[in-house]
């Protein structure tokens, strides 16, 4: 019996290792270069959000990007790209709290990526996927801008 919860216990460590290494997600695109295709990029940055910011609307936003938007599961609720969901995906999703890359992107950019998705890579088409509504995504485009805290 006294072997057998030692073998139990070496399973659970060796599982907790396994696990552990699996959270090494790839790296992250260079957040300085652009994602949008070029044939699609002009149009992209023209696009200008619909709604005006106020708290009520961060307030939709965070609660869209933590639930109905899964968004939280890959980025993290802090917005820091390393969520749980995003674990195995390379290139890894995006760190938010990088004002460096929001100062990069306009608002159009990252609307095209949420509606459409970022080809090739783990970042899925939330809006033609139907999961999140277009003004949703601009909800919480606003709400993700607030993870830059340097400004
Ligand atoms: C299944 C995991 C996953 C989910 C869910 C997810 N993302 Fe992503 N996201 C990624 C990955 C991976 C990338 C990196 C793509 C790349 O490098 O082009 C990314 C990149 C992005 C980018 C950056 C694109 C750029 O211009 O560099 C934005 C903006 C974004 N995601 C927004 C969201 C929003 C908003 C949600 C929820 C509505 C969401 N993501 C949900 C995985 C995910």
């Amino acid at each position: 019996m006294r072997g057998k919860r030692v073998v139990m216990a070496l399973c659970g460590i060796l599982a907790v290792t396994l696990w552990s290494t699996a959270g090494w997600a790839g790296p992250e695109s260079d957040p300085l270069k652009p994602r949008v295709p070029d044939a699609e990029r002009g149009d992209a940055r023209k696009m200008k959000s619909p709604i005006a910011v106020t708290p009520e609307i961060l307030a939709k936003g965070k609660e869209l990007y933590e639930g109905k938007g899964t968004c939280a599961n890959c980025h993290h609720p802090e917005g820091t790209g390393d969520g749980a969901g995003g674990m195995l995906l390379t290139p890894g999703p995006r760190n938010f709290t990088n004002c460096k890359f929001h100062k990069k992107r306009n608002d159009g950019e990252l609307f095209w990526i949420v509606k459409n998705g970022s080809p090739g890579t783990g970042m899925p088409a939330l809006v033609k996927g139907n999961i999140i509504t277009e003004e949703e995504a601009w909800q919480i485009i606003a709400y993700e801008r607030t993870f830059c805290k340097d400004e």
